[in-house]
Parts: structure tokens; C-alpha cells; sequence
């Protein structure tokens, strides 16, 4: 097996998953809100939709995917953003961004030149900007994201020689797990150094549709070249078994990218673009659900206030990032829930693989997804407060 992915090992969990394995065994009710892979049905339309589209003849798609789809995402950039993509050269298709996300450095680094084999990212966060760097044999190189400033990832902070060795930067605004969003005037500040020093800007922006105030803005906004944005069905319209997005941005890129993706067997199934095709073409079925992540974020943001957890007001995502109790871990805290059935993930499950080597990864904080339905949710506070106030 590869060295360097044998080596980083997940955080342990055992314990947590034994706690969990037990309560199920004794029959205790398990409110989780662990994954981010929420439960609501997908819409009738985009169903249909896909079972229409089954083929009585199926044959290969191509990488390129169908100009329908291409233009319907163009559309819907447009109308949201503001920012006209060329369906044909700035716009692929991609199976969700999770494969999109772990491919982007196997095209775009080149082991031939270590001195320009880096790739930074913000931690806590999503673990696959780290996998793909590692397994495409980049240097990952993950920073600290600071409570002060806002969770957001301070290019400007950081040496001139890291950044003069970097090719590619992710951000990931909104942020899972804390939620946190970034204004327009911070993309185009961190556009501006990482065009100085050579890097590509990559803005994962799978959670820009779930917001409850402002909407969030698009990298691309602050331009194009040398930004990529990648973008998902998963959590807009509450397609993650389907797995799909979209790659967008920088011609050039964009054709590079589709030229390295011929290799790794990623083209979509047309009866899944056909879905897609509908539901990027749909506004109402994501305001329904935006409406129901308000629901349940106004029952823990009420919850929370009341009991006096301290957390970070989510403007976006269906996360809340929580401070444990004083004196507490976010690990700590998480175990003393799990014991009445509350699965919430600790901050620790958001470290980079090298902290946890390193043994540099430690959290006060710990994570809610907002999956269970809003009845389950109105449930989970009760249990939790009687937790709460036995600690
Ligand atoms: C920050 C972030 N990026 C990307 C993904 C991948 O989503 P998908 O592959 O379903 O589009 C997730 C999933 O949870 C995520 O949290």
C-alpha cells in the first residue's frame, strides 16, 4: 500500500463507535447527528426525471458531458453569480465534488518539480484536499484556521517562501464543519496573492446554496483566471447518492483538467446528467429545503442560547461548530452525549492526517449536522438538555 496513506491513520474513534454499538444493543434511541448526509426526500421532479432518462441501449458517456446539462449549469451560474461561463471550454461535469476534489492534483502537480509541490489548506476541514495531494505526491500543508479570524483562511499571514512553493490553495467557504462564510473582498484578496505567486485557487462551494441570510459569493466572482470552483447536487438538492457537480473556471485549466480526466473513469451516466440537468434548472425544491435547515438550525440556535454552549452563528451549511463546556474536550463532551444517544462528531475528526501524526491535533469544539427531521430535532433537545445539566 502506498507509505504515505498507510501512515495516516483516521483519528480513533473506538471508543466512540463502542459507546454507540451498545447503546444500539440495549435499545436506546440515537438522535445522529454525525454525517452531514441529511434525510430529506428528493424532489419528485428530479426522480422522475432520472427514471425517464433510463436508456433501453446504454452506452459511454464522455468526460465532457452533455452540452444540455453544460448549458444549464451556465444558466444557473449566471443567474445566481452574475458570472457568464462558456458551457463548452469553462464548465465539466463531475460525479460530485468529492472525485473532482481528489483528482485536481494528480493532473496539476508535478512530481518533476519539488520545489513547487505544495498545497495548502485550512484545518479544521474536509480530509479529501489533503488525500488527493498525498496520493498525487503534492506536499499538503495544512493551516490553522483561528477563531479571530473568522475561520478564514489568512493567505497574507503566512511566509512568502511557503506561498512562493505552493500550487495550489483550497478554501472551502461556507465551511464545513464550522460553518463560517467568506465575503467577496476575501476572495479577491486571496486571488490577488495567490495570482502573485503562481498558485491556482481552487474554491470548494458545495454549501453556497444552503444559506439563511445573505447569499454566499463565488470565487469566480473575484475572476477567472487561475480560479476553479468546484460544485455539488449533494447538498443543494439533496442528491448525494447520486453523485453529482460541476468543475467550473479558468479556460485553460478547465481544459487541462478534462484532458487528465479521461483516465480515471469519471464520465457520468446520462440518465444522471439528465436528472442533474432538471434540478439545476429549479429553484423552488432548494428554498423548501433551505426552509427546513432554518427550522431546525432556529430549534438549537434557541437550545444552545438556553443552556449557554457557546458556538458560531451559521450563516450557511446545515453545521453548528460548538465550544464544549469549560474545562472539557470537544472528544469529552461528545462521549458524555453519546451516552444518552446523541451522536455529535468531535473537533478532533477535522484534523489533517499529518497533525494527527504529528500528534498536533486537539479541539475544544465539536460538530452538529443538521440531518435528523425537525420532529427528531425538537426531540434531541430534551435528551440533551437532561444530559447537559448531568455532566
Ligand atoms: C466541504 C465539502 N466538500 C465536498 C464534499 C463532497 O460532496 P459531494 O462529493 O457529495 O459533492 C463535502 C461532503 O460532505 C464537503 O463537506
Amino acid at each position: 500500500m502506498n507509505r504515505l496513506i498507510r501512515q495516516l491513520k483516521p483519528y480513533p474513534m473506538e471508543e466512540l463507535n463502542r459507546i454507540k454499538a451498545s447503546l444500539k444493543e440495549r435499545g436506546i434511541k440515537i438522535y445522529d447527528f454525525g454525517t452531514g448526509d441529511p434525510k430529506e426526500p428528493t424532489d419528485q421532479k428530479i426522480r422522475k426525471a432520472l427514471i425517464d432518462a433510463v436508456p433501453e441501449v446504454s452506452q459511454y458517456t464522455s468526460v465532457a458531458g452533455r452540452a444540455e446539462l453544460r448549458n444549464a449549469i451556465s444558466e444557473w451560474f449566471k443567474n445566481r453569480f452574475g458570472v457568464e461561463l462558456d458551457p463548452d471550454t469553462q464548465i465539466i461535469p463531475s460525479n460530485g465534488s468529492k472525485e473532482a476534489i481528489f483528482h485536481f492534483p494528480l493532473v496539476f502537480i508535478d512530481t518533476d518539480q519539488p520545489e513547487k509541490n505544495k498545497v495548502i489548506f485550512g484545518t479544521p476541514g474536509y480530509p479529501v484536499y489533503e488525500r488527493g495531494t498525498l496520493y498525487a505526491g503534492g506536499m499538503p500543508v495544512p493551516v490553522p484556521l483561528r477563531e479571530e479570524d473568522g475561520f478564514l483562511l489568512r493567505l497574507d499571514k503566512l511566509d512568502k517562501s511557503l506561498l512562493q512553493e505552493t500550487k495550489i490553495v483550497w478554501l472551502n467557504y461556507p465551511h464545513n464543519p464550522t460553518g463560517a462564510t467568506a465575503s467577496l473582498q476575501y476572495f479577491q484578496d486571496m486571488l490577488g496573492i495567490c495570482r502573485e505567486y503562481g498558485i491556482i485557487l481552487c474554491s470548494d462551494e458545495c454549501y453556497t446554496e444552503l444559506y439563511f441570510d445573505e447569499k454566499p459569493p463565488s470565487a469566480l466572482q473575484a475572476g477567472i483566471e487561475g480560479v476553479v470552483v468546484f460544485h455539488s447536487l449533494s447538498k443543494r438538492s439533496g442528491l448525494t447518492g447520486y453523485r453529482t457537480g460541476f468543475v467550473a473556471g479558468d479556460p485553460q485549466i478547465i481544459s487541462e483538467y478534462r484532458k487528465g480526466r479521461a483516465s480515471f473513469g469519471v464520465a457520468t451516466p446520462d440518465f444522471i446528467q439528465k436528472a442533474a440537468e432538471v434540478a439545476w434548472s429549479d429553484e423552488e425544491h432548494v428554498e423548501k429545503r433551505r426552509e427546513i435547515f432554518r427550522r431546525k438550525r432556529d430549534i438549537f440556535l434557541e437550545f444552545f442560547d438556553k443552556i449557554g454552549l457557546e458556538y458560531l452563528y451559521p450563516q450557511a451549511t446545515f453545521y453548528f461548530w460548538i465550544k464544549a463546556p469549560e474545562g472539557m474536550s470537544g472528544e469529552e463532551y461528545a462521549k458524555h452525549l453519546l451516552q444518552y444517544g446523541i451522536v455529535v462528531s468531535p473537533g478532533v475528526n477535522f484534523c489533517a492526517g499529518i497533525e494527527i501524526m504529528e500528534n498536533r491535533c486537539s479541539s475544544d469544539y465539536f460538530r452538529i449536522a443538521l440531518v435528523p427531521t425537525v420532529e427528531e430535532c425538537m426531540e434531541a433537545v430534551r435528551v440533551w438538555e437532561k444530559a447537559h445539566s448531568e455532566i
